[in-house]
Formats: structure tokens, C-alpha cells, sequence
């Protein structure tokens, strides 16, 4: 079984051929950033257009480099929420016109839930993956949302909150700091590269250790720290300053990440943790969970690093989880800018 997912949410136009294993026939991604980078940050009306522009030659890619047809895909799959209207508005009505062209069944698909279940998916050539067994804990690290759920099954309604951010996500934590310090956008890769050279015992920075007790997590007093400092002492002086204070920044997002997730699990007495969205491609995030995690008897499930950000791969695999579960959905399906998962974000309920 063969499922084309489509992926316009925000500011990146993706489309993916997905096999019924995991393997990912075709990625394809046509991104935004340059667009919207003279205005700080996602114009909405800019995004829909761009994504009116580029969804079908992006469609007709995914499926070229799989070597199939329309006819060869046995399903459509979209992200139908939570993101910026118009933008999933022109993916969403892209999926239907297909599916009524060619007769083909349609399924909506949560953003979220897709990054939760994208440490299944690999490469053709690569060894396949196992899926994590129900249930386990899922910690979703991105740019717009930070939250940990009980996954009890593969379909969102079996997802159950158990935290989540308070004021910034994880990913949007990276990127102010790393604006802030001069180092474009999207920061987590840019922090993730310096973190590397940098040693965190010389941080000019001390930070909090994260709370335990409760799964929500806050990310906003980090960003504070840093500015503050900045505007105390001014921008690192040469690549050693740059490259400790992001190891600092880095290893504190890091270690709330994952006491909190090995934490969630331990209180839900799962065996196994996945972890998804674009953070989980950081480096020292994966290398720090698979350690805790296997020293204290859990099996880790790291999505590919290809999985991690913005795909059509990971929305055509939840797609594929709603069609094994006998689902699908007709040509009233449409858009919405919430999650159907619970509490995606805690924002403004104050201090954990
Ligand atoms: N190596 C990395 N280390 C840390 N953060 C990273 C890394 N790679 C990407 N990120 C961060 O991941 C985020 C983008 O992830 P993603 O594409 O999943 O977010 P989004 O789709 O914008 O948000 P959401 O999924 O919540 O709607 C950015 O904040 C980016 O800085
Ligand atoms: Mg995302």
C-alpha cells in the first residue's frame, strides 16, 4: 500500500510517497524561510500564496521520485490542522481535488500527531524501523508546541496530555535565543552546530534546573537569562564565547526535555519513549535520551533526522494509521487551527 501525504500547515510545501512499512519512497520540501525572512517571522497571506504557487509542482515531484503514478498511490493524506488557516486551506482543497479525480480515499491528518508517530519512517536502503509498542510516552519538541502525551494507541484519539509548554516551545526557544545572538533563522540547527564546539562548564550563563513533579515545561525565563545577559555585556566577543554560551543554552533545553519525558515515563510505567518534531534533530537531545533512557531500562524510539522538521512522510504515515483503522474522510473535510490533540500548549497558565 502506497499513501501520498500532503503537508501545507505553515511555511514549508512538502509531499511524500509513504509504503505501508515505514519507507519513505519520496520526500519533498520546498521551504519558505527566504520568503519570509525580511519580515521577522511567517506572513500568513504570504505562506498561502507561495503554497498555491508550489503545491502541485511539489505533488508531482513526491511522486515522480518514487517512480509512481496517481493511479500506482492507493490513498491521499493532508494535514488538515492545527497551522495557519489559509495555508492548510490550499493543502487541504489540493488533497480533495485529487481524491475526487481519482476516486481515490481521502484522510485528514494532525500535524502533531503526525511529528508523534514519525520515528517509523526510514529511508529506502536503510534499515526499516520498528514502530514503539502501545503504550508509551511522547514527547513532541517543536517549533510552535512542546508537550508530552500518553500514546495508549496509533490513533490521535488514544493520545492523552500529560504536559506541556507553559510559554515558549522548545523550538521557539532556540530561535529567539539564537536571534538574539545573531544567528538567523531557524536557530536549533545553528545553536546545535556551535553547542558542539563549546564547552557548557564555561557558559557565561547559569540556569535553573527544571522543576520535576509536573510535566509542563517553561522556556521563557531561559530566553530572559540570555537577553539580559546580552544586554549586560553585549554579543559574544569571538567564536569561544559564542560557541559556550550556545553549549549553555543548549544543555539546559536539553536537560528539561529529557528529565521531564524519562520522568513521564517512569510515573506512566510505559516501556518506551518517541520523540518528534523539529528539535529532535538536535544532537545532544537524542544522544542525552537514548542514554538516560536505555540506562534506566527504556527502549528510546529517535525519529530519522530527515522526520524530524516539516515532511509530507510523517503525515502520510498517520494517514496510513487512520485507513488501517478503517477510517477515512469525504469531501467535507476542512481546516482548523487547533490540534485534536489535548492541551498542545499551557500558555499563560503561569508558573509550573
Ligand atoms: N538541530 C536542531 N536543534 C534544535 N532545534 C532544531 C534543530 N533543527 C530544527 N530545530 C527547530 O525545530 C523547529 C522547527 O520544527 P518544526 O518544523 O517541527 O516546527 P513547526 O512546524 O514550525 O512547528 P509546529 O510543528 O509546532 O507547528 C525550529 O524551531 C527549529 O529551530
Ligand atoms: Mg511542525
Amino acid at each position: 500500500m502506497l499513501v501520498l501525504g500532503i503537508e501545507a500547515s505553515c511555511d514549508e510545501t512538502a509531499s511524500a510517497v509513504v509504503r505501508d512499512d515505514g519507507c519513505v519512497m519520496s520526500d519533498v520540501i520546498h521551504t519558505q524561510t527566504s520568503l519570509h525572512a525580511p519580515h521577522g517571522g511567517v506572513v500568513p497571506e504570504v505562506a498561502s500564496r507561495d503554497h498555491v504557487r508550489h503545491v502541485s509542482r511539489v505533488v508531482e515531484r513526491a511522486l515522480a521520485e518514487a517512480c509512481v503514478s496517481l493511479n500506482d498511490v492507493d490513498a491521499i493524506a493532508v494535514t488538515t490542522r492545527p497551522g495557519l488557516l489559509g495555508a492548510l486551506l490550499v493543502g487541504v482543497e489540493f488533497a480533495k481535488a485529487l481524491a475526487l479525480a481519482t476516486e481515490k480515499p481521502l484522510v485528514g491528518v494532525d500535524h502533531l500527531h503526525g511529528h508523534l508517530s514519525a520515528s517509523a519512517l526510514f529511508l529506502p536502503g536503510t534499515k526499516g524501523h520498528a514502530a514503539p509498542s502501545f503504550p508509551h510516552v511522547a514527547l513532541v519538541a517543536s517549533g510552535g508546541h512542546t508537550a508530552l502525551y500518553l500514546v495508549r494507541g496509533p490513533h490521535a484519539s488514544q493520545v492523552e496530555a500529560l504536559g506541556a509548554t507553559r510559554d515558549d516551545a522548545a523550538g521557539e526557544c532556540f530561535d529567539k535565543v539564537a536571534k538574539a545572538i545573531g544567528l538567523g533563522y531557524p536557530g536549533g540547527p545553528a545553536i546545535d552546530r556551535w553547542a558542539a564546539k563549546g564547552d557548557v562548564s564555561r557558559c557565561p550563563l547559569t540556569f535553573p534546573r527544571c522543576r520535576l513533579g509536573s510535566f509542563d515545561f517553561s522556556f521563557s525565563g531561559l530566553k530572559t537569562r540570555v537577553a539580559a545577559h546580552l544586554e549586560a555585556h553585549g554579543l559574544p566577543q569571538n567564536e569561544d564565547e559564542l560557541a559556550n554560551l550556545c553549549a549553555g543554552v543548549q544543555a539546559a533545553i536539553v536537560r528539561t526535555l529529557v528529565s521531564k519525558t524519562i520522568a513521564a515515563a517512569e510515573a506512566s510505567r510505559v516501556p518506551a519513549i518517541a520523540i518528534g518534531g523539529g528539535v529532535a534533530a538536535n544532537r545532544a537531545l537524542r544522544a542525552e535520551l537514548f542514554r538516560e533512557a536505555t540506562e534506566r531500562g527504556l527502549q528510546c524510539f529517535l525519529p530519522e533526522k530527515f522526520a524530524c522538521t516539516d515532511n509530507g512522510a510523517m503525515i502520510a504515515w498517520a494517514g496510513l494509521q487512520r485507513l488501517r483503522a478503517g477510517e477515512q474522510d469525504d469531501l467535507s473535510l476542512d481546516a482548523s487551527t487547533t490540534s485534536i490533540l489535548p492541551s498542545v500548549t499551557r500558555k499563560g497558565s503561569g508558573r509550573r
